[in-house]
């Protein structure tokens, strides 16, 4: 992957459109010691940006939920994604506008920090390579547990959150497999590191209920798929036991798109009809976008 910090083009940064290797911020900024930072992720597909007002209106509620007001109107944030998409020529790509507390205070209190806001994207195609993208990918059931909603902002897209979702990713990649899945604090399953989960069994399709982890835009986008395509879907609490019962499984998020599991820990899935079909359906959705 090409390194993130010297690319050509510009980032915009608290109001002005800034050349990329000078968007800099200071190093003790409190969203970096303290993790009072929250951010989206959007895909760009034919130059357009898809579900942008969905995205930055998650942004907003993310920093509603950690106590801090972006200093920019949301019509503004759109206005400016547009415009940088434009000026660094992407034509698919992801999207990554972000806000977090500067460094006027260095403790845990930060009630009087600058918030800063920055927007930047760049060329992405598939998530995870192609061939995996079409025969799906291999999970690795985490030791780390998706925090209970009582001891996170879990449906905040906040930085925090993603601590554990590195290190189970590691632990997975380490070890071989793509990804990890991870349960909740009662053991049901709960997503992956960064896309939700569903599974099909007996052309049903089936997804954990959202209550300790993002509510996804792909995944309110799956749903809505589903119905409209006569799909029965069921949201519910979901042991291991019954997903690794499932005749197909899938995930869902921005960047993975929609993408087939092919194997969790040591048992096999094929990619399945219904899987194939949503994903066909999701790629109409996206060219129409
Ligand atoms: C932890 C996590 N869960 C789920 C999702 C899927 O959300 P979305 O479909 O809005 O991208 C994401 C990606 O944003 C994520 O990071």
């Amino acid at each position: 992957m090409k390194n993130f910090n010297n690319r050509l083009g510009f980032i915009w940064l608290d109001g002005r459109f800034v050349k990329w290797n000078q968007a800099k911020l200071h190093v003790l900024s409190h969203g970096l010691h303290y993790a009072s930072c929250v951010f989206e992720g959007a895909r760009i597909y034919n130059g357009k940006i898809f579900k942008l007002n969905e995205h930055t209106k998650r942004l907003f509620f993310s920093s509603k939920i950690l106590g801090f007001k972006l200093p920019y109107k949301e019509k503004v944030i759109n206005k400016v994604c547009e415009e940088i998409v434009k000026k660094q020529k992407i034509k698919n790509g992801y999207l990554r506008p972000f806000a977090w507390r500067g460094s006027e205070m260095m403790a845990i209190s930060a009630q009087n920090t600058t918030i800063h806001v920055a927007i930047a994207t760049w060329e992405m195609s598939t998530y995870f390579d192609k061939r995996k993208k079409f025969n799906g990918i291999k999970l690795k059931t985490s030791k780390w547990i998706r925090p209970p909603s009582n001891t996170a902002p879990t449906q905040a897209k906040a930085a925090g959150l993603y601590m554990i979702c590195t290190l189970s990713k590691h632990i997975a990649e380490k070890k071989g497999f793509d990804d990890s899945l991870m349960l909740d604090s009662n053991g049901y399953v709960a997503e992956s590191t960064g896309a939700n989960i569903f599974f099909v069994k007996n052309n049903k399709l089936y997804t954990p209920i959202a209550d300790c982890f993002l509510n996804g835009i792909t995944r309110q986008t799956v749903i809505k798929l589903a119905k409209k395509n006569n799909i029965k879907i069921i949201e519910k609490r979901i042991l291991p036991r019954e997903l690794l019962k499932a005749d197909e499984i899938f995930l869902t998020g921005t960047a993975v798109e929609i993408t087939p599991i092919s194997q969790i820990d040591n048992k096999k899935f094929n990619v399945g009809e219904i899987t194939k079909k949503l994903i066909s359906l999701f790629s109409d959705l996206v060219e129409k976008n």
